[in-house]
This record gives C-alpha cells, sequence and structure tokens, in this order.
C-alpha cells in the first residue's frame, strides 16, 4: 500500500455557509485542512470588520474539541465598501477582501456592478497588505457563459494588475488555460486557486448522456483542453498556484432543480481527490507544495507545523450526507471510488 506524508494543508477556498450547516461543513474541512479561507456570501454577506470577526466567531465554534483549525476571515466588496472598512478590517487581521462581480454566482446580487469605482479600495488594499480574491467572470448577459472568465482578463483584469502592481491577487477557481496563462505570465503577486472539480471534470461530465446538477459550479466546467491545461500547471511546481476547494454545500433540492444551484461539496473528499488527481498524473510529489506550501507562503503565513499521511486504500463517496434537521446534500463525487484516504493517527 503506498503512503505518502505532508506537511498539513489548508484549503485557500470555501463555502462554511452559516448557523445549523456550520456543524457540517467546519469539521468536514477540519478533519483534513488547518485552516481554510472562508468566503463571505452569507445572505447578508459579511462586509465590515464586525460581521467578519462574528463569522469567525460561530465558525470557530463549530471546530470538533481537541482539534485545531483557524478560518481566514475575508471582506465581501460592495459598492459600498469604503477606505475605512479595509483599514479596520486589516486591524482586526482580516487577510483578504472577495470581488465578486454582481450576479456572477450565489449570493452575489449584493456585489460590484462597476469595477473601476472601487479602484481607491484597491489602493488601499495595497497599501494595508491585503490580498484581492477575485471571482473572475464577467457578468453581461451578451456574453457566453463559456467565455466569461476570458472576458474578465481582459475587460478588467489586465487593468486592474497594471494600476495595481502591488496589490497581491488571488484569481479563483481559475477553469481555463486562459486563465492559467496569464497568471503564469504575471508578476509575483497574482496567484491562482484550482478546484478538484477543474481538475478531474471537464463540460462532458456536466452534460454528455444527461444534465449532471452535482458537477455544475461556476465558473462552468469548461472544454478538456482547458482541464488538461489546469492539471499542467497544478502539478508544476510552480508556486504560483495553490488549493482551493471552492466546496460549496446546496441541498440535494437546490441542487436538483428546474435552476439548480451551482456549486460542488467536496469537503468530504478534498485533500484525498487532489491525491489522486497528482497521482494519476504521476506527480505525487508536487501535492505538498500545491495543498501545503504555496497558500500560505502567497498570504505571507507560516506553513503548518503538523503533518498529514494519506494511504492509498480505496473507499466510496456516499451518495447522500444526511444534515440534523433531515436536509440533504448530495457530495461532490457521490457513490464513486476514491483511491486515496487520510490516514487517521
Ligand atoms: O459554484 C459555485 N458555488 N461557485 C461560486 O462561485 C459560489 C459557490 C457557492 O457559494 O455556492
Ligand atoms: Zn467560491
Amino acid at each position: 500500500m503506498k503512503e505518502i506524508t505532508i506537511t498539513a494543508p489548508d484549503d485557500w477556498h470555501l463555502h462554511f455557509r452559516d448557523n445549523d450547516l456550520l456543524a457540517e461543513t467546519v469539521p468536514a474541512t477540519a478533519r483534513c485542512f488547518k485552516r481554510a479561507v472562508a468566503m463571505p456570501n452569507l445572505v447578508p454577506p459579511v462586509i465590515n470588520a464586525e460581521m467578519a470577526l462574528a463569522y469567525r466567531t460561530r465558525i470557530k465554534a463549530a471546530v470538533p474539541e481537541g482539534q485545531s483549525f483557524e478560518p481566514i476571515m475575508t471582506l465581501y466588496l460592495t459598492n459600498e465598501t469604503s477606505q475605512q472598512d479595509i483599514i479596520e478590517a486589516k486591524d482586526a487581521n482580516i487577510l483578504a477582501a472577495k470581488l465578486y462581480p454582481a450576479g456572477a454566482t450565489t449570493n452575489s446580487d449584493k456585489a460590484v456592478n462597476a469595477i473601476s469605482t472601487l479602484y481607491p479600495v484597491f489602493k488601499t488594499m495595497s497599501d494595508q497588505g491585503m490580498l484581492l480574491l477575485i471571482h473572475g467572470e464577467v457578468t453581461e448577459s451578451h456574453v457566453d457563459i463559456f467565455d466569461r472568465e476570458k472576458q474578465f482578463i481582459d475587460d478588467y483584469l489586465i487593468e486592474i494588475t497594471q494600476r495595481f502592481p502591488d496589490l497581491k491577487i488571488v484569481f479563483e477557481h481559475i477553469t481555463t488555460a486562459d486563465a492559467a496563462d496569464f497568471v503564469l505570465a504575471g508578476s509575483e503577486n497574482i496567484a491562482a486557486t484550482i478546484t478538484p472539480q477543474h481538475l478531474l471534470l471537464n463540460r462532458n461530465d456536466l452534460l454528455v448522456g444527461g444534465i449532471r446538477p452535482h458537477n455544475y459550479c461556476l465558473p462552468v466546467l469548461k472544454r478538456d483542453t482547458h482541464q488538461k491545461r489546469l492539471c499542467e500547471v497544478a502539478v508544476s511546481g510552480n508556486n504560483k498556484f495553490f488549493l482551493g476547494t471552492d466546496s460549496a454545500p446546496h441541498t440535494r433540492e437546490a441542487k436538483e432543480s428546474n435552476c439548480g444551484c451551482a456549486g460542488c461539496y467536496s469537503a468530504w473528499g478534498a485533500i484525498e481527490l487532489y491525491a489522486q488527481i497528482f497521482d494519476d498524473l504521476g506527480a505525487l510529489n508536487k501535492l505538498e507544495g500545491f495543498a501545503s506550501h504555496f497558500g500560505a507562503d502567497f498570504y505571507g503565513l507560516d506553513r503548518n507545523n503538523e503533518e498529514l499521511t494519506l494511504v492509498k486504500d480505496a473507499w466510496l463517496m456516499p451518495e447522500l450526507i444526511e444534515l440534523s434537521n433531515k436536509q440533504k446534500i448530495v457530495p461532490f463525487h457521490a457513490g464513486q471510488s476514491l483511491a486515496w484516504q487520510v490516514k487517521v493517527k
């Protein structure tokens, strides 16, 4: 049986949601990650330091006894976000703020309409050393959904990176070769997260043989040439690319619906799926950098001291997760075999 031991990993992008759901999502992530960047797209969104700190307390309360786990809090940028909001957030140790173009995804209707009006806020973030996390898709209705990431680079990201060369930017959950190549060509201040679903799947896995709503996420899966490029950069050992699952739970009803929600709940098999992907690509020796080193380095944080051991021993992802309120979530990769598992100490 193959075994691999790595520095304990972190998840640099996920959705815990709030209240009752935290009892499910926080232990599912804390079982293998030491830290995770908590996305702020709650209802209402987390728009200031006070809300972020209160949310942090609720997440911490859901960490199982005896486990060490730190959420990394983020602010949700709106048209009204002020430079003072940023300064207060930085003082409260909030490391990053998230830019959702309005309407781009789940709970983003309160987000930013005119990105350039936020330039003074970006300037303050740059001065304060706060990271800008970007959902990089345009939202104009005439733009084809498969082209929205590339269009965002052309319409916004090139300008933002040119105007704010010192601002640290994470291009979140990239899905295209265009995004990977943009990040590669950029300065050391731009990096990207990559999800397991965008490495494992392409749009055929969404649409061939019937619509598969549990593979639907945003940005949407792209064609296989993009998937291959993402795999190449993920296993390349380049420190601009690191782990961010975008694990995002929705109930079964909300996914299997006439207008299904976007998001894959991958927390139950997160590090295991990445191990499988890297193993299949003959690059297990590159997993530790991607999962445990590069994100912390980019955020300017210490790497974790602990280790995590994974064993090559197949198991089946359950078909359903039942919450205490009887609602059900279909996990990502439901009913399918995973090659690796976390070794319990
Ligand atoms: O698929 C997604 N789900 N993409 C996002 O950007 C948001 C997330 C969610 O919050 O459900
Ligand atoms: Zn997300």
